[in-house]
């Protein structure tokens, strides 16, 4: 079901203890509030049942920033979908770029760690897009198509209703440099016609489809105005919680 989204991503900050208080004080101040949107709160592995058990989870819930491609076994270091789901976390976040470029995550890394998301009952926010080069020679709209082919349109029409997709630009994540509303608008309506012509409309009128990068509370409420884009994946402005309620308080 379509549903506007504003999901922090964390990523490798804050310490167990900063976390729990970063998350006490998000709830704190969407408890009073009358909320338009869905909250996730993407936490790093150690944080996550500490975090779930301090907030309110019919309004927050909270999120992985990755799992395993693998089922259990030997894997030292990994994680897998069912460790994550048995926190209490209900979602993960999968192909953040900087997985894809550090961390060496093709899209067929992806599709097994999709798999596993869907199996253990998570739901996937699932990110694509482009890097700068990409964009400045329009290969853009291709990018994201065959990062969304590759990785997910393996799946049924019913699980790829399970999946959130989270278009985040390389070039505008962390740096300050936004993409327009219009240019959010231009490739979040690509990205829902091509779901559009796999799955139908149905579906694609189904799926939140968020932006990231350098979302801030400035420029939310213009991204969060368009037709196609269903709430954001905050990085930096998910740090401090009054920044990060601003960009919630958008919609
Ligand atoms: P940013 O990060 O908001 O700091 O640009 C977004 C993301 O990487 O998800």
């Amino acid at each position: 079901m379509r549903k506007n989204i504003v999901a922090g991503n964390w990523k490798m900050n804050k310490t167990l203890q900063e976390g729990i208080e970063l998350a006490k004080e998000v709830n704190a101040l969407v408890a009073g509030a009358s909320l338009k949107c869905d909250i996730v709160l993407g936490t790093p592995y150690v944080h996550i049942v500490d975090v779930v058990k301090s907030v309110d989870g019919s309004k927050i819930g909270v999120a992985a920033q990755n799992c395993a491609d693998k089922v259990s076994g030997a894997y030292t270091g990994e994680v897998s979908a069912s460790m994550i789901k048995s926190t209490g976390a209900n979602y993960v976040i999968l192909g953040h770029s900087e997985r894809r470029a550090y961390y060496g995550e093709t899209n067929a890394i992806l599709k097994e760690k999709t798999d596993l998301a869907l199996a253990n009952g998570l739901t996937p926010i699932f990110c694509i897009g482009e890097v700068l080069d990409e964009r400045e020679a329009g290969k853009h709209f291709d990018v994201v198509k065959s990062q969304i082919q590759e990785a997910l349109f393996h799946l049924s029409a019913q699980d790829f209703g399970k999946i959130v997709l989270a278009y985040e630009p390389v070039w505008a994540i962390g740096t300050g440099k936004t993409a327009s509303p219009e240019q959010a608008q231009e490739i979040h309506a690509y990205i829902r016609k091509t779901l559009a012509d796999k799955y139908g409309d149905s579906v694609a009128n189904d799926t939140s489809i968020l932006y990231g990068g350098s979302c801030n509370a400035g420029n939310a409420k213009e991204l969060f105005a368009n037709p196609d884009v269903d709430g954001g994946l905050i990085g930096g402005a998910s740090l401090k919680a009054a920044d990060f309620f601003a960009i919630i308080s958008a919609f």
